[in-house]
């Protein structure tokens, strides 16, 4: 008998709205409805301003949606507290910025093992976790050095080792290689594919084509809407 795939996000009719100050109010995310199953590789796309980070933001338990439901590893999240999404944040995902958001007075090891603190593990046992992440992406004896002292890309595997040091089951990515060249994109897009075999669930956000070409399947978003949502193979721009 087959085991029918694990759903680790579910999104149902989802809206995001922005209330400005004044009364203004931006409607940013229409009735998005999809799920994403265990072990997937997902591209999001889209125009500037369509919606993809306001919607990373959302699934990565940064925010909260307006009205729609949002489930994480069949846990409803949509309503909860700011103490609760922050639980959800240090525990189950972990989440790569473009601009890396690194800590830049930290060493490098400090910067992976961050998200520990918060779970009260010793110093000691916080820097043995983090030589161990810094080993996985591939930057064995870096932990000492500053941010400033290695590369952009080097700067961005620290972001991915600190995304994994709760060994999540999913990862959210919002243009990870948007400040890199394409020689080191592909390097962190390779970084990524291996994590994914592992049986890590990756949700990237990207406007590279080439860098979509490493997800199976592609969401496009248009206006705050999914326009396309299927086998990234299938999808010609
Ligand atoms: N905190 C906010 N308050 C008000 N409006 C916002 C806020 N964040 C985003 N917006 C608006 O929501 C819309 C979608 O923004 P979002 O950042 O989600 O787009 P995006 O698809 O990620 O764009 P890009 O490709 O440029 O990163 C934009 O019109 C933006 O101005
Ligand atoms: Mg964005």
């Amino acid at each position: 008998m087959t085991k029918s795939p694990e759903i680790v996000i579910e999104v149902k009719d989802l809206c995001k709205t922005y209330f400005m100050s004044g009364g203004a109010s931006q409607v940013v995310l229409k009735h998005l409805s999809f799920k994403i199953y265990s072990g997937e590789f997902v591209a999001i796309m889209g125009h500037s301003g369509s919606g993809k980070s306001t919607l990373m933001n959302i699934l990565g338990c940064l925010d909260r949606p307006t009205t729609g439901g949002y489930f994480l590893a069949e846990e409803p999240v949509a309503q909860a507290t700011d103490a609760e999404l922050a639980d959800i944040r240090g525990s189950k995902i972990g989440f790569v910025f473009q601009n890396f958001n690194l800590m830049m007075k930290r060493t490098i090891a400090d910067n992976v093992s961050l998200p520990l603190i918060y779970q009260g593990v010793s110093d000691h046992e916080r820097r043995e976790r983090a030589i161990e992440m810094l080993k996985r992406v591939g930057l064995e004896g870096y932990e000492n050095r500053l941010p400033t002292q290695i590369s952009g890309g080097m700067q961005q595997r620290v972001a991915i080792a600190r995304a994994l040091i709760n060994n999540p089951k999913i990862i959210f990515a919002d243009e990870p290689t948007g400040n890199l060249d394409t020689r080191t994109s592909d390097e962190i897009m390779n970084l990524f594919a291996d994590l994914n075999k592992q049986g890590i669930t990756i949700v990237l956000v990207t406007h590279e084509e080439d860098v979509a070409d490493y997800a199976k399947r592609l969401i496009k978003i248009t206006d705050g809407q999914v326009e396309y949502d299927g086998p990234r193979k299938d999808y010609h721009p």
